[in-house]
């Protein structure tokens, strides 16, 4: 099984609308596909249909209480289950933090389904909080969703250095696998200055970090309304609108996922040393294990990318 976090602690990134068609497009792939709701706001549960009744389990009681993630579990179709959250998810990060071994509950959760699953994707809640942390021990991989737009580096060191200090104390096989760019508007030249910045970043990566190999997807998931319309329907975008864009798009990006689709990497031309030490400092400046709990600080990055923005009167 491959694991797959999908992170950024920015809020309304694309995180949500990226685990579910990204699950879904692997699943029409012929992929046997976990999609699971960390994230207290429910939004990859409610965006398939499903709200947890009181008594229903979810992945608070397979966490915090005694409930089998069997129990939890749910079908959505033939290839895809969701292990859903409900809204008690909020007092899971307390309640968690007072088990021992608390990092590594969600992993002990996931391991019997090795074999069932070719890939379990998890929906994280916007911050580095205690269900982040268990989502990055628990799998091998993260996806960073961006938007690319005024100040969507913000962060972005805080969350590499949050992942660099995971896999040097739980997890060594944990790496960024990529960065996808979502609700991208072409041609406006703010988008194409963070992806130029973000490709010198990942390209400019030492051996033996985090995010040394990731790459920015080829594909661009345009800003799409029926990606917005869907949850509404509590479908995803191949099931409410198999031709619209989105639906293109995220199939692109689940080849790329899978490795199937060609990934020849854009060429950077220009300058971009400033950012790229600027969100390795951010890195680097991170301190003591411990730091991680911390969430939403901001280091590194953004003030360059602010700063055009500023300078382009957005
Ligand atoms: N490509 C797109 N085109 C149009 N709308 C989009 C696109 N991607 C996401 N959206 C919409 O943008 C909003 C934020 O997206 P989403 O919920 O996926 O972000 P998120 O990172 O999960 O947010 P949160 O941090 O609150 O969990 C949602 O209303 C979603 O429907
Ligand atoms: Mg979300």
């Amino acid at each position: 099984m491959r694991s797959i976090a999908i992170i950024n602690q920015k809020g309304g990134a694309g995180k949500t609308t990226t685990a579910v068609n990204l699950s879904d497009a692997l699943a029409r792939e012929g992929r046997r596909v976990l999609l699971v709701d960390l994230d207290p706001q429910s939004h990859a549960s409610l965006h398939l249909g499903v709200q947890l009744g009181e008594d229903e389990a979810g992945v608070y009681d397979v966490l915090v209480g005694d409930a089998a993630a069997a129990e939890a579990m749910r079908s959505v179709n033939e290839r895809l289950a969701l292990l859903p959250a409900g809204i008690d998810l909020v007092g899971a990060e307390l309640e968690l933090r007072q088990r021992p071994n608390w990092q590594r509950v969600l992993r002990d959760v996931l391991a019997p389904y090795r074999e069932a699953f070719d890939f379990c994707i998890i929906d994280c809640p916007p911050s580095l909080g205690q269900l982040t942390l268990a989502a990055l021990v628990a799998v091998e991989e993260v996806i960073i969703p961006l938007q690319p737009h005024f100040l969507a580096l913000q962060g972005l060191g805080r969350l590499l250095e949050t992942v660099t200090l995971v896999r040097q104390d739980l997890n060594p096989a944990l790496r960024v696998s990529g960065v996808a760019l979502c609700m991208f508007e072409k041609g406006t030249r703010l988008a194409q200055e963070v992806l130029e910045d973000i490709q010198r970043f990942l390209s400019a990566a030492e051996p033996g970090t985090a995010w040394c190999g990731a790459r920015v997807f080829d594909t661009r998931v345009r800003r799409n309304i029926k990606l917005a319309e869907c949850p509404s329907y509590g479908q995803t975008i191949f099931a409410y609108a198999s031709g619209s864009n989105g639906a293109e798009d995220y199939h692109a990006l689940a080849l790329e996922v899978l490795g199937l689709a060609n990934g020849a990497r854009h060429e950077i031309s220009g300058d971009g040393q400033a950012i790229t030490e600027s969100i390795a400092e951010g890195v680097a400046a991170a301190g003591a294990p411990g730091r991680v709990e911390e969430p939403d600080a901001v280091v590194g990055s953004t003030s360059i990318v602010a700063g055009r923005a500023k300078s382009d009167g957005i």
